[in-house]
Order: structure tokens, then C-alpha cells, then sequence
């Protein structure tokens, strides 16, 4: 299979874990003898740097003429630490989901066995852990009119949601659900919000063409609380943009590293593959940051175009090295010497060798 990959590293980290990324889908290329073409293009501070723009033109043109999108990380602490910057870094990811029509987010979170004393939630509270969550992610408060009074006392941003919106992620949710463990959960503020109530009503509505799936809702305060007092409890998590964002940071934590969480942004005609994680300028240029959220988007890349095999193998490279520790400082206890890069190494020598005794 040939398809044309945009790579779009961004700040901070992006670039080195997208780098490890890019050498795995090559080593998976090569395995399975498919042709990866790899188009790379600014985005984030580095294209306002460069361009004045955090999204330009070119970028978002590539973008629209690929098959699919590696994306790194955005975000630079320059702009964190000054709220009044016109011009911000995360402009350029919240312009592409938009711009292409990326409206489910899915974020998969599992608890590895090997990695269970890494997390600071006990064990046998996160052992079996498997949650898909599915963020909408071109809608609600988001993307709402924002409005700065004149004085500059005052501030607000509009949450809404069309019915449209909340039915074309639902499907996406439910169908997930049939082939897992047939449950959804809705996080939502109906108690309070008119939008959450919208998000009830229809989402009850669609469920009825889904009997063989289930549906509870959940406060978000509460999902808050149950994700991580019984996580188990969770199949598929459906939520709405600002939700989502929140609870899919919270859920980073049974894992036992956010540097381990892909994601997958799809839309009708486009599909973007990025970690979670953001740019994590602390630790750019040190060749520490953890890859593997990065490589496991690239596995959902391979999904993306049902290329199965590939994507498993990525994943059993990827929980070998977990098993090995050949692991990053965020999780490594062991070795203090292992890299961004190494692991990247370990896992593309893995897909070349995967029968290698030395390391199986
Ligand atoms: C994420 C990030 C983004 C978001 C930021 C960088 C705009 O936190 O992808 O979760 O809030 O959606
Ligand atoms: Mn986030």
C-alpha cells in the first residue's frame, strides 16, 4: 500500500518523538513492503517564529492533499506565561482540526501489566484497565464566540453544540463499543448545562438503533472521581471537547506515563495521528522524552487503513520494550541511560527481527 504520511513535528519534543515514529513506519515499509512517503512542513511556535502564522498555508495544503497526518506536539512557554499574545502556538492545531473536519478524537487508555507499579493508583484498582475515549473535538467551548470587554474586566466563551455534532461522534462511539465490551458511557454536566442536555437527549435517542450496546451517563465530577476509583467500570467514554480534554489527561495517570497515550483525530475525509503529551520543553534537545505515544500513533495510522499485522507488531515491539525497560526516565527505574532514540532503535530492530532471540 502507498500512502503519502504529512509529518507535522511542531515544538518542544515533537520533532524527536516524531522522529522515532517516522523510523518505525519505516521499518514497517520495509517489512511488509509498503511505500511510505513522508512530506514534513511547520506548524505551532516554530511556524509563528518562522512565518508569523502558527498554521500556514503550505502546511494546511499538504495536510489537505495527504492520506493522513503525524503530528508531534505544539506549545512553547513563551506564550503560556503571556496570556495577552495575540498570536498562540495552539491556534495552529485547534485551525487544522477544524480546517479538516477532524471531529472524534480517540484516545485509548490501558494499564499495562508490566507497568502496573508505575502508577501511582494501586494495582488492583487499575489491573485490566482498557477505556476508549471518544472527545469530540471541533465543537463546544472550543470553538464558541469569545468576547474580551473593552475595560478587559470581563470575558466569555460560548459553548454550543448542534444536534449534527453530537450524532456524527455517537455513531463513531457506539460502533467502537460493538467491537469491545458493548458499553458506553456519557460524560456530560446535564444537571447544570443546556448543551449537556442536548448531548443526552440525542445521544439516548441514537442509542436505540445500537440494542445490543449499553448506555449509562456519568457528571463529569463524578467521571472525574470514578476514573480513578474504578476505572475497570469504563468501555467506551463519550464526551464533549473541554470534557474530554480534561479526562483523558486524568486517565494518562493509569497508564503510569502521559507519555504513552496516542490518539487518532478523524473526520470524513482526513485523519491526523498525535500523543496526547504536549511539547514538554523541559526535556527538548535531551533525547529523554518517551516515544512510544508517538509510536503508538503510528500504529493508529496503520489501523487507520486496516493494516492490522503492521499495527500489531508495532504494539508487541512496543510492550516488549516495555517489559525489557528499555524504557525512557519517566518510567525507567533500572537503566538511567535509555533514550528517545534507543527506544525507537529497539522497536524498529523489533519489526525487523521480530523472531530475533536476543531480544524475545
Ligand atoms: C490536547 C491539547 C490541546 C487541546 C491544546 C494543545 C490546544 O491539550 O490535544 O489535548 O486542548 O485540545
Ligand atoms: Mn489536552
Amino acid at each position: 500500500m502507498k500512502i503519502n504520511i504529512a509529518v507535522l513535528p511542531g515544538d518542544g519534543i515533537g520533532p524527536e518523538v516524531t522522529n522515532q515514529a517516522i523510523k518505525v513506519l519505516k521499518a514497517i515499509a520495509l517489512e511488509f513492503d509498503h511505500t511510505f512517503l513522508f512530506k514534513e512542513a511547520p506548524v505551532g511556535a516554530i511556524a509563528i517564529d518562522q512565518q508569523n502564522n502558527p498554521l500556514p498555508d503550505q502546511t494546511l495544503d499538504l495536510c489537505k492533499s495527504s492520506d493522513a497526518i503525524l503530528f508531534g506536539a505544539i506549545g512553547d512557554p513563551k506564550y503560556d506565561n503571556d496570556p495577552t499574545a495575540k498570536v498562540r502556538p495552539e491556534q495552529g492545531l485547534l485551525k487544522l482540526r477544524k480546517e479538516l473536519g477532524l471531529y472524534a478524537n480517540i484516545r485509548p487508555v490501558k494499564a499495562y501489566d508490566m507497568l502496573l507499579e508505575k502508577s501511582p493508583l494501586k494495582r488492583e484498582i487499575i489491573e485490566g484497565t482498557d477505556i476508549s475515549i471518544y472527545r469530540e473535538l471541533t465543537g463546544g467551548i472550543y470553538f464558541g464566540k469569545k468576547h474580551l470587554s473593552e475595560d478587559g474586566n470581563t470575558a466569555s466563551d460560548l459553548c454550543e453544540y448542534s444536534k449534527y455534532e453530537i450524532e456524527r461522534i455517537a455513531h463513531l462511539a457506539f460502533k467502537a463499543a460493538r467491537n469491545r465490551k458493548q458499553k458506553v458511557t456519557l460524560v456530560d454536566k446535564a444537571n447544570v448545562l443546556e448543551t449537556s442536555r442536548l448531548w443526552r437527549k440525542v445521544v439516548t435517542n441514537l442509542a436505540k438503533g445500537y440494542p445490543d450496546v449499553t448506555l449509562d451517563f456519568l457528571f463529569v465530577d463524578n467521571a472525574a472521581m470514578q476514573m480513578i476509583l474504578n476505572p475497570n467500570q469504563f468501555d467506551v467514554i463519550l464526551t464533549e471537547n473541554l470534557f474530554g480534554d480534561v479526562i483523558s489527561d486524568e486517565a494518562s495517570v493509569i497508564g503510569g506515563s502521559i507519555g504513552l497515550l496516542a490518539s487518532a483525530s478523524v473526520g470524513n475525509k482526513h485523519a491526523m495521528f498525535e500523543p496526547i503529551h504536549g511539547s514538554y520543553p523541559q526535556a527538548t534537545g535531551k533525547d529523554i522524552a518517551n516515544p512510544v505515544a508517538s509510536i503508538l500513533s503510528a500504529a493508529m495510522l496503520l489501523e487507520h487503513f486496516d493494516l492490522h499485522d503492521e499495527a500489531n507488531l508495532i504494539k508487541k515491539g512496543v510492550e516488549k520494550s516495555l517489559k525489557l525497560e528499555i524504557t525512557t526516565p519517566d518510567l525507567n527505574t533500572s537503566y538511567d541511560n535509555i533514550t528517545t532514540s534507543k527506544v525507537g532503535d529497539f522497536i524498529a530492530d523489533f519489526i525487523s527481527n521480530p523472531n530475533d532471540s536476543n531480544i524475545n
